[in-house]
């Protein structure tokens, strides 16, 4: 048995110290200028986007139904917090010590283009932050660590198709006890991923001041209750409280579902949710009766999806071809978009610093390459048939195999000897890490080396993140998202070489 795509949204790396941190059952008009788009103008650009629209609804009915046949929905692990939406916690949360950078450095002159200025209390009022010849794009994140930065793209990448500025929400998922929120810029180079696009992608600290109270109304399309038979309302999100904004949903048309009818999947297709972003396809979508628009829950006020801040409820499940393409050749999101979302300086400074104390480098050397395994078991083992995890897991054995075809791979292609194995994994057994031992792989120790306490609690899963994306060997496991994200960045950061390995029986990885 596999689990379904997307199962990754928890992995944590091996527990430190501070277990119960882990245990937890916590789930968790823009202008563009890219020279393609520059080409074409406003009219054209609609043009082909309905052209791509009716090509795509053709191709679906003939062909998805029986290629997504086998796709299961993940399952949701309900979002646990019944709070009224605008009521923020008053227990007190620990203190994250690690800086806080609100704003791009170094390139304010960019986002100036985009921004009449600082970020005001209020993004609309008086005075507000929007510029009045600019149209921008914001969605929530609600899921773990990596499906949030998958979710990430898919807005970046629907901001670049409707010619819009992204705006993005903080990262808030439950690393540890808290959800803290934690600006996205403070753990990817947002400068960088800009200049690769070729527009400002902004944040909504820029936007709105992150310490204002003051409530705003905000439109948005609600795409879940479509998308997902079973959803009762809009996605839950934790953003839109820590932002001060009060949502007033309107329900998406019908088609914004790609696969009619279907209660196992809840994907919509770029091509259905872009015509929501212009002025007549939108007023057509809200002309259809099944389109409602609900009070925002604060302030009882109604007000249809906004035109000049786009919102769409959660963006995760979005696809331009088919449900989870995230493991595809072709995933548009990554190679338009994520491939250039790098990590910030700060991020590159402590992994980098943890990886060369792992593998014992002196100061006067450079960082020797290295292969990184990805072991995801924690709640991988739900699919285990009779909780035997040690013929459902990959073994040693079959570990070794990748190994010595990576290391054969690296030596024909590159002419490196890659020796030194790293092991990150969210195992908790010890006994499992002393077989890691005698196979001489290394292993990073969050409780040893007091990461937690040293860099606070986002730093076990960046600096295994981190090191995986700084291997010139890949190996991961199949299915997991964490391990995929690790794949591509390996691939494409160092035109590394990848392996994922297959689990279940014993025999599954035999090739
Ligand atoms: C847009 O903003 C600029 C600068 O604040 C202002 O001068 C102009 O009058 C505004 N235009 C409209 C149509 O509101
Ligand atoms: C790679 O290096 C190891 C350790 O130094 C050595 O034992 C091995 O023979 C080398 N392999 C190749 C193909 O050069």
């Amino acid at each position: 048995m596999h689990p379904p795509l997307g199962t990754d949204v928890e992995y944590r790396p091996l527990p430190s110290s501070a277990n119960g941190a882990y245990s937890s059952s916590h789930y968790n008009s823009g202008r563009l200028e890219s020279p393609w788009m520059r080409k074409l103008s406003r009219r054209q650009w609609i043009a082909v986007l309905a052209a791509s629209l009716i090509l795509f609804a053709l191709a679906s009915h003939t062909v998805l139904p029986t290629r997504t046949s086998h796709v299961k929905e993940f399952e949701q692990v309900p979002f646990e917090d019944s709070r009224d939406p605008l009521d923020l916690p008053d227990t007190p949360r620990p203190v994250d010590d690690t800086p806080v950078v609100h704003v791009n450095p170094g390139s304010s002159k960019y986002y100036e283009a985009v921004l009449n200025g600082p970020p005001t209390a209020k993004f609309r009022g008086n005075p507000h932050n929007l510029r009045n010849d600019t149209r921008y794009l914001t969605s929530w994140i609600n899921a773990g660590f990596t499906n949030d930065v998958l979710n990430i793209g898919n807005i970046v990448y629907l901001a670049r198709m409707t010619d819009r500025i992204p705006v993005l929400p903080p990262l808030d998922s439950y690393i540890g006890h808290w959800s803290t929120p934690r600006p996205l810029s403070s753990v990817f180079d947002l400068a960088r991923l800009s200049e690769a696009l070729g527009f400002p992608v902004l944040e909504w600290s820029q936007v709105k001041d992150p310490e204002s109270t003051e409530i705003d109304v905000l439109g948005c399309w609600n795409i879940w209750q479509v998308a997902n038979l079973d959803a009762i309302a809009p996605r839950e999100a934790r953003n839109p409280r820590e932002l001060y904004l009060d949502m007033s949903y309107t329900t998406a048309p019908a088609n914004v579902k790609l696969i009619p009818g279907y209660v196992h999947d809840s994907h919509s297709s770029f091509w259905s949710l872009a015509p929501l972003a212009f002025h007549d396809m939108r007023a057509k979508a809200l002309a259809q009766p099944e389109v409602q628009t609900s009070p925002a829950p604060q302030t009882g006020v109604s007000v249809p999806p906004d035109e000049q801040m786009l919102c769409y409820d959660y963006l995760f499940y979005t696809c331009v071809d088919e449900p989870f393409e995230y493991d595809n050749d072709v995933y548009p999101t990554w190679d338009v978009v994520l491939k250039h979302l790098h990590w910030t300086k700060e991020v590159e400074r402590i992994g980098n610093e943890f990886l060369r104390k792992l593998l014992g480098v002196p100061d006067y050397e450079d960082t020797p390459p290295h292969i990184t395994i990805h072991a995801r078991h924690g709640d991988f083992q739900n699919w285990c048939p009779d909780a035997d995890r040690q013929g459902c897991f990959t073994s040693m054995e079959a570990y070794s195999t990748r190994i010595a075809e990576i290391q054969q791979e690296l030596m024909e292609r590159k002419g490196i000897n890659v020796t030194r194995v790293i092991m990150t994994s969210d195992e908790q057994d010890e006994s499992w890490w002393d077989r890691v031992r005698e196979m001489g792989w290394l292993r990073i120790d969050h409780e040893k080396e007091n990461t937690i306490i040293e860099y606070g609690e986002w730093y076990p899963v960046l600096i295994d993140a981190y090191i995986q994306s700084a291997s010139l060997g890949f190996i991961g496991t199949d299915r997991s998202t964490f391990s995929i994200v690790a794949k591509r960045r390996v691939k494409d950061w160092h035109d590394g070489a990848v392996r994922m390995v297959k689990w279940g029986t014993p025999d599954a990885d035999n090739h």
